[in-house]
């Protein structure tokens, strides 16, 4: 087991991280947040999403803020969708990628995107096509890999059976989501493990939220298993609607000083990091969820006395 020598950080915090504060939050400071993440190195962006506004308020003005970004040439600004409605507003504002999601739990599916596990797959299909024609590239997210908050355990079949069905119909890429942080390193290596038995470890990325504050951990082994993609959301900002209880994803603070003591090379500034997590943090009135990015704010001060 070797550890990769180069990871892709997937910054999914102006989406995940954002769609579950309860207060509103001027499109400006979204528009500035995804600003200062590109300033501070991370290349991949989760913009927004286009869903149903009556079911996620929050991302109501996400064509605003595809619209309103300074765009830098080297950035991926991907839009969360659903459906082909969502797949076309995405377009409409020029975002280079979207991701699609399915859930490995009948009960979420049905919470989150009011459909069976099935029929999201056949929407699916419809906007692949449209994406395969405009050569806008899809990424595949499964959500409750490990559990479920409603219905339990999931099991490691079921979600190898949907990852294979999302990267048939031409998902670039899968990323496992353990939507309510409950996952351990162990459940998570044998994930890996079996999902590894028939796709490229190239083809999976990991999505951790914190809630059990596992996230770090269960990266850490998705790492030794040869993975090389991670989701992460700044200040650790986040949760899912319609998972009670989960906390954000792992902070990408965190997650870039584990990747910096290791010596894997990820192309993040972590000082301007920590600027972009203290300033959204601010304009949302809390603390940062990220343990790195409180202690060296925490140095910064003790050592400004
Ligand atoms: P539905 O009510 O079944 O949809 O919702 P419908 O097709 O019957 O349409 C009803 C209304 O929705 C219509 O409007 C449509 O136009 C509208 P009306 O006629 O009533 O005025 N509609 C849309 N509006 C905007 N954008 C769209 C869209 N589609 C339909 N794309 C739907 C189905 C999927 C739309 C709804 O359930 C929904 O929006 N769900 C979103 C849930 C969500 O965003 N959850 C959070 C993100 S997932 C997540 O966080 C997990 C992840 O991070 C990974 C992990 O952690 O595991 C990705
Ligand atoms: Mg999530």
């Amino acid at each position: 087991m070797t550890l990769p020598k180069k990871v892709r950080i997937v910054e999914v915090g102006p989406r995940d991280g954002l769609q579950n504060e309860k207060r509103v939050i001027p499109t400006a400071a979204k528009i500035l947040l995804i600003e200062q993440l590109v300033d501070a190195g991370l290349t991949y962006i989760e913009a927004g999403s286009f869903v149903n506004p009556k079911w996620v308020p929050q991302m109501a003005d996400s064509a605003e803020v595809f619209t309103g970004i300074s765009r830098k040439p080297h950035v991926t600004y991907a839009a969360l969708i659903p459906n082909l409605q969502g797949y076309e507003k995405a377009i409409s504002v020029s975002a280079n990628e979207v991701a699609i999601f399915a859930a490995a739990s009948e009960a979420f599916s049905q919470k989150n995107i009011n459909c069976s596990i099935n029929e999201s797959l056949q929407r699916f299909e419809i906007l692949m096509a449209a994406a395969q024609t405009q050569k806008i590239p899809v990424r595949g997210y499964i959500s409750c890999v490990v559990c479920c908050p409603y219905s339990g355990a999931v099991n490691v079949k079921t979600v190898a059976t949907i990852a294979k069905e999302l990267l048939a119909m031409g998902c670039y890429e899968i990323s496992l989501g353990d939507t309510i942080g409950v996952g351990t390193a162990g459940p998570v290596k044998n994930l890996v493990e079996t999902l590894a038995q028939d796709i490229p470890l190239e083809k999976l990325a990991v999505h951790m939220h914190d809630t059990y504050g596992q996230a770090l951990t269960n990266i850490y082994a998705a790492l030794e298993m040869g993975v090389s993609v991670v989701d992460s959301s700044v200040a650790g900002l986040g949760g899912c609607p319609y998972a009670a209880g989960a906390s954000g994803n792992v902070a990408t603070e965190d997650l870039v000083y584990l990747l910096n003591g290791l010596g894997i090379e990820h192309g993040v500034n972590l000082q301007k990091l920590i600027i972009a997590g203290n300033n959204i943090c601010q304009t949302l009135g809390k603390t940062t969820g990220s343990k790195a990015a409180q202690a060296l704010n925490r140095h910064c001060s003790d050592s400004s006395i």
